[in-house]
């Protein structure tokens, strides 16, 4: 018999006044995350929730919603929380009102980011050191918005179950909808095994959803996650970018429900992403960011360190896609993954 809290059944945890309904969550990913790719995840399903990749909190009040890359979208990608990074409470209104008029579904804080220019702003890990203020800015932004507020971070520079906790209280205290905890340390490596079970002690501590990122590719992934953490959801970044279609098999696998496995056809995910960034990004936006997925997507190849390198070297998207053809029609057949990985 499956227990009523079974990971297995796991449907969906509530983020204010939103069901994210399946309980998953679309990571945000600098270069990533942007409305080609999470289009091409929509036509698969299965995600609860998509976000934007991280945006200055100073510089998104001035950005051209039809032209930037950070701010174009669809209306399929929907229900979309936008993640800001924010080094002072002086940009927080700005920044809110703007995101709201785009019509944002929740508000993320990024306090997990450990990347040199980022630390320089005062953002991310920086706001997350230092506590007077986090607490100016996470407040700034709880009395700005009725929408759900998040933030996202990781464990902290070392494991350090009080100091954790006393974090972890105060941005509950402070009026979080929803935690997403990447269950590393600041400066472990995304090769390093995830602490799963470090992040799931949130979930004996507070009494908002938790929702798990960090290292997970497959359905047996998140189940495990989700048995060892207890969270309420799962967030999943870089799988997303290879195996655009996880989403619905994760969530078919939650709900209980045994749905077909997706049909897959890797070429033709590819060249929908390219025309996704081409209809969608101005010229010197594209060849960046088809680059920057490829560098994922080849993994489903076992040769495809030379599809990502054939793309890397070249300097124009219809130069790409070319070489990607021919690598395609080479390696057809030899696919790692086509199905529910
Ligand atoms: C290319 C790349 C860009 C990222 N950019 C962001 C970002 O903008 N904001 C953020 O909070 N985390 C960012 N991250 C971290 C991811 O959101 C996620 O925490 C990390 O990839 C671990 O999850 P995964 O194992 O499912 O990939 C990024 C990760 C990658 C690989």
């Amino acid at each position: 018999m499956v227990p009523e809290s079974s990971p297995m059944t796991k449907e969906s945890f509530r983020l204010g006044n939103l069901e994210i309904r399946p309980p998953l969550v679309l990571a945000p990913m600098a270069g990533l995350t942007h409305s080609a790719l999470r289009s091409i995840i929509a036509q698969f399903g299965g995600v609860g929730l998509y976000s934007t990749e991280m945006l200055s909190a100073k510089s998104i009040p001035f950005e051209n919603p039809e032209k930037s890359p950070y701010l174009i979208r669809t209306a399929r990608e929907t229900p979309l929380s936008y993640q800001l990074l924010v080094g002072q409470a002086s940009h927080v209104r700005p920044a809110v009102e703007r995101l709201e008029e785009l019509g944002a579904a929740a508000i993320d804080l990024n306090l997990g980011c450990g990347a040199p220019k980022v630390r320089k702003l005062g953002c991310g890990i920086a706001l997350w050191e230092d506590e007077d203020r986090l607490k100016e800015v996470v407040w700034k932004i709880r009395v700005s918005t009725d929408l759900p507020f998040t933030a996202k971070i990781r464990l902290g520079p070392c494991l350090d179950r009080a100091m954790f906790r006393r974090r972890l209280l105060l941005l509950e205290a402070l009026g979080l909808d929803a935690l997403y905890i990447h269950a590393r340390l600041d400066r472990e490596p995304f090769s390093r095994k995830p602490r799963w079970e470090w992040a799931g002690l949130a979930k004996q501590w507070l009494g908002i959803p938790i929702i798990i990122n960090g290292g997970i590719f497959s359905l047996e992934d998140a189940t495990r996650c989700l048995a060892q953490s207890n969270a309420d959801g799962l967030m999943i970044g870089r799988a997303a970018a290879i195996m655009p279609w996880i989403f619905s098999c994760i969530a078919s696998g939650l709900s209980g429900l045994s749905s077909p496995p997706p049909q897959i056809d890797l070429p033709a995910i590819y060249h929908s992403f390219c025309h996704g960034l081409i209809s969608r990004f101005p010229q010197e936006r594209r060849i960046g960011r088809l680059k920057e997925f490829t560098h994922y997507f080849s993994r489903n190849y076992p040769f495809g360190n030379r599809l990502a390198m054939a793309v890397q070297g070249s300097t124009s998207m219809s130069e790409a896609m070319e070489k990607a053809d021919r690598f395609f029609e080479k390696n057809r057949g030899t696919e790692r993954f086509k199905g529910c990985p």
